[in-house]
């Protein structure tokens, strides 16, 4: 790459700007400068643990220089997808442009070697082998294709899920009732538990169910942020001979780990959520020994069963969001995936641990740290219903100005769930506190 590419994109970077950068005919426009901009801006500020850089306002004023803010509304709802940051979206943009002049030439003739460094990127973030990680176009596609495909299941066989999983998914673990002939169980979590609470409740199920084979499991829930005891609740379904799909589409990011601490056979993920990614970038793990699970995606023939990419089939997708990967992982790196986790957890607990002392309000999700993320719900006591979720949601945003939403899959009714970004500041956590502290004096 010419010097003169590397700063037309540092002056892209800098000025936040679209222009169009002259890079070389393939040129993956890694945008080198993600890390170095990062370092200068936060020169000298966090140096501890990442739970004293999680304090830190300089550090997170900082880091919220690097996002683009919505004016008039407190938005606490980063749930649904992950915002880019600056430097990642010009990044995008620059390659959406690149890629569109260059049109079939690009995709024919130089894409494949830029997938493969997303690849590359995932998999060694991940900790895990470049064979063992496909890119997908989201989770939802992932997860179709280890339940599409799976092989291991007789009719008659038990299919566990539970409550807290993504509805959607819950709907796929149902299908295959009628498509596979086996018996979906749904399982009901505790509306707040602890990690052994949680284990406990699979525990139970696994001697409930013996003619279990299969569980669907949410490392973090998109109801209400609880984290389960994948490492432990795995270890007792390999000793029955259940596999387990693990969920991860919610968790990557928001929490920092590599896949070694679940110790999962398969799972899907979202780099469009906490990476930063744009949307459109999902990713499938199967571990290199269970790929053999699996089968090849229909019509596709594999016969020596080594290949990952034979499971899955993303046809003609977003060529800009997938190669923009490494620079999403640049970005989040360079914050730090503990620092991001502790400083989302410290954004929870602001206002999590003084609605605690609130009576009229109901907190759902983990009930000791361990099973807390910086996601978190909550309701009026006694008020479960979806209508009583929606008028709570709009009372806080029209009367608070403070933007949440509403989640209705759990068993013992629906909910607001609160999800702070890095780039939110303890001042807006507050205007959600008082709104809980309104609605607890006067909760209609
Ligand atoms: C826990 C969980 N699983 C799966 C999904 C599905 O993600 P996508 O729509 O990107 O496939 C989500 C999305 O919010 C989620 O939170």
């Amino acid at each position: 790459m010419s010097v003169s590419s590397v700063n037309v994109r540092r002056r892209v970077l800098l000025q936040g700007a679209c222009a169009m950068p002259c890079l070389g005919m393939f040129s993956s426009s890694r945008a080198q400068t993600v890390t170095e901009e990062f370092q200068q801006l936060v020169q000298g500020l966090a140096t501890g643990s990442p739970e004293a850089v999680a304090r830190d306002e300089r550090y997170w004023r900082q880091v919220a220089r690097f996002y683009e803010k919505t004016r008039g509304i407190v938005n606490l709802e980063h749930g649904y997808w992950g915002k880019m940051a600056t430097p990642v979206l010009n990044h995008y943009l620059e390659a959406t442009r690149r890629i569109n002049r260059q049109n079939a030439f690009y995709a024919r003739k130089g894409y494949e070697t830029d997938l493969a460094q997303s690849v590359q990127r995932t998999a060694e973030a991940l900790g895990v082998g470049e064979d063992e990680i496909v890119l997908t176009r989201n989770a939802s596609e992932s997860i179709l294709n280890l339940i599409r495909q799976y092989r291991g299941l007789k009719p008659g066989d038990v299919v566990l899920y539970a409550d807290v999983d993504y509805p959607a998914f819950k709907r796929d673990m149902a299908w295959m009732g009628t498509a596979r002939g086996v018996k979906p169980v749904m399982l009901t979590l505790p509306s707040r538990a602890t990690q052994q609470q949680i284990l406990d409740a699979y525990l139970q199920a696994f001697e409930q169910y013996p003619r279990a084979r299969l569980l669907l499991l949410t490392h973090v829930s998109n109801q209400h942020g609880l984290v389960v005891p994948v490492r432990e609740i795995v270890a007792a379904a390999r000793k029955r001979g259940i596999d387990v799909f693990c969920d991860n589409a919610q968790s990557w990011g928001l929490l920092d780990y590599t896949m070694d601490e679940l110790d999962v056979d398969f799972a899907v993920f979202n780099l469009h959520k906490w990476i930063g990614s744009p949307v459109g970038v999902g990713a499938l793990y199967i571990r290199r020994s269970a790929l053999h699970k699996i089968a090849p995606f229909p019509g596709v023939s594999d016969p020596e069963e080594n290949h990952i990419h034979n499971r899955a089939h993303i046809a003609t997708s977003n060529f800009a969001a997938m190669i923009s990967v490494p620079a999403a992982l640049d970005f989040h790196q360079a914050i730090g995936g503990k620092n991001k986790q502790a400083r989302l957890n410290y954004l929870r607990s602001l206002w999590m641990n003084e609605a605690e002392s609130l009576e009229r309000i109901e907190l759902l999700g983990g009930a000791d740290e361990a099973s807390r993320t910086g996601m978190g719900s909550f309701r009026i006591r006694g008020k479960t219903t979806i209508a009583d979720a929606q008028a709570l949601q709009a009372r806080i945003e029209k009367e608070f100005g403070v933007f949440t939403v509403i989640r209705k899959g759990l068993a013992s009714g629906a909910c607001v769930r609160v999800t702070p970004q890095v780039f939110n500041t303890p001042d807006e956590i507050e205007q959600l506190l008082a709104a809980l502290k309104a609605i607890n004096r006067k909760p209609a």
